[in-house]
């Protein structure tokens, strides 16, 4: 990864060739970045550029492995399992829309539950009900209606900020905010662990199901090397812990659960509009892209992978 900010802040950055351009903001910031992305971006030989050999949800692919707990890796022709349901928490979201189609198309689950704060309007069969993670109750009463429908095969949530009403992403220390730090925390930390504490317990007991976050790259400690942006890190990486600690728990209960952060790449979305990821840009992804990327990811994780968090590529981030 090129990690010069004021080299990247130029139209032709040597580091990275110039591939973090489409991250670049006025005055010269930059969104999140991804190696994997900046890669893609100069373009390798086979390497996924956005717009190009756009991944499909296939049948047979990740989201009915999902769904068959006995399902290896090594599978190829698997009949689906639609005897567990799938939640997708921020459907409302440019991502969580898109895992809705994916798992949607794939036949892998029923029914699948979409659950925002604002509720759109979702496709014929799709059940929507209002959740807000900064309200437990409202947690747990969308926990209630799903838990009607019996067992729990996957939940993703796909809920988020970055920036909202007096929430922006901090360039430096004299911008730090209490309430705003606090907003980023209770909406991408907080709000996951609670929907962990009503949902964990649907989750299927026997075979394999899935309990996926979308976390950050920004979030790894160990990749921070241009700083700033600091409640939306310090939010996703203890998000991370939340999960690494939500695993060991799970495992007591339900020794075949997956538990799984994910970093879905640059995506153009509602969150990262500010930073100008224009569809098509090199190494933006469309939110369909990325919710096919993710679900073949999840659909390959296993139990041994559990408590990590893996990018769209299917790479485990570094904690
Ligand atoms: N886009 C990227 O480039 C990118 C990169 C790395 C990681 N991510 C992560 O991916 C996730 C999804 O991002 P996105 O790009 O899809 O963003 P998005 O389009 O802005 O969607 C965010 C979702 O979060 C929901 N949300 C926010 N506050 C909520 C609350 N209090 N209660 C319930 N739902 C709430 C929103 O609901 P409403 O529609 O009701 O507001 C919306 O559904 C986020 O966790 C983000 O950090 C995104």
């Amino acid at each position: 990864m090129c990690g010069d900010i004021e080299i990247c802040s130029r139209s032709a950055c040597s580091a990275c060739d110039g591939a973090d351009q489409a991250f670049v903001l006025t005055g010269g910031w930059k969104g999140a970045r991804d190696d994997a992305v900046i890669a893609a971006a100069k373009r390798p030989e086979g390497a996924y550029v956005s717009g190009e050999a756009t991944p499909a949800i296939e049948p047979g692919w990740s989201p009915l492995k999902l769904a068959d707990p006995r399902a290896r890796r090594d599978d190829v022709a698997m009949t689906s399992s639609t005897s567990t349901s799938a939640v997708v928490i921020g459907a409302s979201g440019g991502i969580g829309r898109a895992l809705v189609s994916g798992l949607a198309a794939s036949g892998a689950y029923a029914p699948i539950f979409a659950l925002s704060r604002s509720q759109p309007s979702f496709p014929h069969g799709i059940r929507s009900h209002a959740i807000d993670l900064v309200d437990e109750a409202s947690i747990a009463a969308a926990a209630a209606a799903v838990a009607e429908a019996g067992p729990v095969g996957l939940v993703i949530v796909a809920t988020g900020i970055l920036h909202q009403d007096g929430v922006a992403p901090e360039k430096a220390l004299k911008a730090l905010d209490p309430g705003a730090m606090a907003a980023v925390f209770s909406i991408n930390a907080i709000g996951p662990a609670l929907v962990a504490k009503h949902f964990v317990p649907l989750l299927a007991r026997e075979g394999r199901c899935v309990f996926a976050v979308l976390s950050a790259r920004v979030g790894s400690i160990e990749d921070n090397r241009s700083g700033g942006w600091y409640a939306y890190r310090a939010s996703k990486a203890a998000l991370n812990q939340i999960l690494r600690t939500l695993s060991i728990e799970v495992a007591r209960s339900r020794p075949d659960a997956i538990v799984a952060g994910l970093h879905p790449g640059t995506v153009a979305s509602n969150l990262s509009r500010p930073f100008r990821p224009d569809p098509g840009a090199p190494g933006v992804f469309r939110p369909d892209e990325s919710a096919a990327h993710l679900l073949r990811v999840l659909g390959e994780l296993d139990v041994t992978d559990t408590g990590s968090v893996f990018a769209w590529d299917g790479a485990r981030v570094p904690a």
